[in-house]
């Protein structure tokens, strides 16, 4: 099960990274079928490390918190960042939606790794 959610989070979090990277170039619309297969690729990236967190709830509890609010916010702050009127406020939205979508990628790895060495490490009954 771990083994197919952080293949689910790299999967769907480089295509959702690649896409918001072509969208960040202007190199395609933020519309129509580009900007939804970015939600539904980086909606299961979010929905995978929610999953994890909560498989790594008992080993490493700090991170699937840290781990189970930035799956939220990911797609949270991707659909608020749409509506920003502000020019400031939007880039800062842009930025924080950026950070926290690289950080599914890495807090999820961090979670993989712990999971699955806590049961190496898990004595024999
Ligand atoms: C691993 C997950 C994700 C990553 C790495 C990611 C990354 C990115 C990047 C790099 C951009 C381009 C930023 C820019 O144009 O300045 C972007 C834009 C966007 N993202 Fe995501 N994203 C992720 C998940 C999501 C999810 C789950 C949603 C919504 C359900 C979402 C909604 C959006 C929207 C609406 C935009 C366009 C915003 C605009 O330019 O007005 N993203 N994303």
């Amino acid at each position: 099960m771990t083994t197919v959610l952080i293949m689910l989070v790299r999967l769907g979090g480089l295509i959702a990274l690649g896409l918001g990277a072509a969208f960040f170039a202007k190199y395609l619309p933020v519309e129509g079928v580009p900007l939804l297969a970015h939600k539904v690729a980086g909606g299961i990236a979010a929905l995978s490390l929610l999953l994890l967190a909560i498989q790594g709830f008992s080993r490493a509890t700090v991170i699937a918190i840290l781990a189970a609010i930035v799956a939220s916010a990911t797609p949270a702050i991707g659909i608020y960042q749409q509506g920003i009127a502000e020019a400031e406020m939007a880039k800062l939205a842009h930025i924080v939606h950026i950070l926290t979508g690289v950080a599914v990628l890495g807090l999820a790895e961090i979670l993989a790794k712990r999971i699955k060495a806590a049961r190496v490490f898990a004595p024999a009954h």
